[in-house]
């Protein structure tokens, strides 16, 4: 068997509401495990005052911060990658979809503001794939990664029956379902990096299921995958940073 690669996939910090406990132990992990595939499943930036339906205090806000903190989280999270993608999420397509419907300065700021994304995913040296549930599916081996097409409870099994073997955000919950299907697939929903507590979600119950972590593992050179979860437990993610091999082809890995 040959060497696997590491891979981290991360989803949903949404700018400057992430959860510095979450992004700070992010950041440790990701020195130990040192990931050469990096992939964000999308929400990079909130853009809430882009929202359809936002309030009069959320359209009147600056979008500074929460472009600042969103491009300093891609900078840092793509750098010594040696595969980086940048899945789009419904958040961050926002700003595409104003560049293409709103009309005068709204229009302008959305087509800076794209060409400012773009800059800047070419500067992390990242491929980037819109939020679109048939071009923003990326494959990794057996393995595949999206933003989230489906939202609520039946999330995970409506990801599992269309996608196969996945992992999504999105839903900004941790938890996965199987389908059955004569070829074993999962879909795993990998938790968020923000903070629960939002404005535009303050009365919603769904947010109760929200959690914090993010995915990783190995890929195989034949596409096989072995995938591990990390999990915010009051503050602190336990992570294994070292695999070992057990069974019929066993192997050291570091
Ligand atoms: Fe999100």
């Amino acid at each position: 068997m040959k060497t696997p690669e590491r891979f981290v996939v991360v989803s949903d910090n949404h700018g400057d509401m992430a959860d510095a406990a979450s992004v700070s132990g992010l950041w440790d992990f990701m020195a130990d495990w040192k990931p050469t595939i990096r992939v964000h499943a999308g929400d990079n930036w909130d853009f809430r005052n882009l929202r359809k339906g936002a309030s009069d205090e959320e359209k009147a806000a600056s979008l500074g911060d929460d472009w600042n903190e969103g491009s300093e989280f891609l900078t840092k999270f793509f750098k010594n990658g040696r595969r980086n993608y940048f899945l789009r999420g419904n958040h961050d397509e926002r700003i595409y979809d104003f560049a293409n419907n709103a009309t005068g300065l709204v229009r302008d700021y959305a087509q800076d503001g794209i060409k400012r994304i773009e800059a800047l995913v070419k500067r992390c040296n990242a491929t980037m794939l819109p939020y679109d549930s048939a071009h923003g599916v990326l494959d990794l081996g057996k393995l595949r990664v999206l933003h989230g097409y489906h939202a609520g409870v039946g999330a995970c099994r409506s990801h599992a029956a269309i996608y196969g073997n996945c992992l999504f955000g999105h839903v900004h919950t941790i938890e996965s379902a199987p389908v059955a299907a004569l070829e074993p697939a999962e879909a795993r929903s990998i938790g968020c990096l923000c903070k629960r507590d939002m404005d535009y979600i303050n009365r919603k119950t769904g947010k109760l299921r929200w959690a914090q972590g993010w995915a990783f593992g190995l890929c195989y050179p034949n596409g096989e995958y072995a995938l591990f979860q990390a999990r915010n437990i009051n503050g602190r993610f336990a992570c294994a940073s070292e695999v070992k091999h057990y069974g019929m082809h066993k192997m050291s890995h570091r």
